[in-house]
């Protein structure tokens, strides 16, 4: 096995370890890499969709999106695709997955199937190097605070992107987690924000709330705390959904990478509530 670091903060690019085999010894050596990586990339990984859920399972149930519909064979995939025409992509913008929900996603396993020749990478940021760097008075303020996170509806996640098909679920809903989560498997502190879902956090006014959110936003997506990969066909991305946020780029612009198809299967593991 050969572990190479893509960046100082986060993400290492592992190659000898095959995802095909779902032996509890293999997951056993992924997990533990994962805890350390928090995400963790696979260049020529020639799996199926099946061998996708397979390999998934051993992180646990898995969890169907809250809007998107599965791919009709596999439904616990959903296949994110960015037509050639389209500029925009699903999950552009920094981002924990379905933060709103109460139990969070615990593990994304993203597998890519059409590639861009340029464009369309996706970058992470460590939430618990951004915890553990934040400076010391914004640490009090947000002390024991919770902020609420909202669902944006399906418009945001379907009716943008014109490849997204829904499962008919339309209702937006909220749920508050601690600004501050703990790992539930490494007991590290976690600032537990996004810019995507985080709305505002309880108990405060709303000019004092979108002050220390604004900071802490602008904090977590330093570009020292994130780590940056190119994608080629056949890659799995594997994060920790819990201690890192992400966002695929949309870097489309005419002449560079427009006119181009990007495609992905995603499957999601359930995660914890947050405490
Ligand atoms: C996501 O936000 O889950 C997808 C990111 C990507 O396609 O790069």
């Amino acid at each position: 096995m050969e572990i190479n670091l893509i960046s100082g903060a986060l993400g290492a690019e592992i190659s000898g370890i095959d995802l095909k085999d779902t032996s509890e010894k293999n997951w056993k050596i992924i997990n533990d890499l994962l805890l350390e990586h928090k995400v963790l990339f696979f260049r020529n990984q020639n799996i199926t969709a099946e061998q996708q859920i397979n390999f998934a399972k051993n992180f646990g149930p898995l969890e169907k999106h809250v809007y998107v519909k599965g791919r009709e064979e596999f439904p616990e995939i959903i296949r994110i695709i960015k037509k050639p025409d389209e500029k925009h992509q699903w999950g552009e913008n920094w981002h924990t997955d379905v933060s709103y929900n109460p139990k969070p996603t615990k593990v994304i396993i993203l597998r890519s199937i059409k590639i861009p020749p340029v464009g369309g990478d996706t970058m992470f940021s460590n939430m618990e190097l951004a915890y553990e760097t934040l400076d010391s008075e914004l640490k009090e303020k947000i002390k024991d605070k919770k902020a609420i996170h909202s669902s944006l509806g399906a418009a945001a996640f379907v009716e943008a992107y014109k490849g997204m098909e829904g499962n008919g679920n339309i209702d937006e809903y909220s749920n508050s987690h601690p600004i501050v989560r703990t790992h539930p498997e490494t007991g590290k502190k976690i600032l537990y924000v996004n810019s995507m879902y985080t709305k505002r956090i309880e108990g405060l006014d709303e000019n004092e709330s979108d002050e220390i959110l604004k900071k802490l936003y602008t904090h977590q997506e330093r570009l020292d705390l994130t780590c940056r990969f190119k994608w080629t066909e056949n890659a799995v991305a594997i994060w920790d959904n819990r201690s890192t946020q992400h966002q695929g780029l949309s870097d489309f612009f005419p002449g560079r990478g427009l006119g181009h198809e990007r495609v992905m299967d995603r499957v999601a593991i359930e995660g914890d509530q947050p405490i």
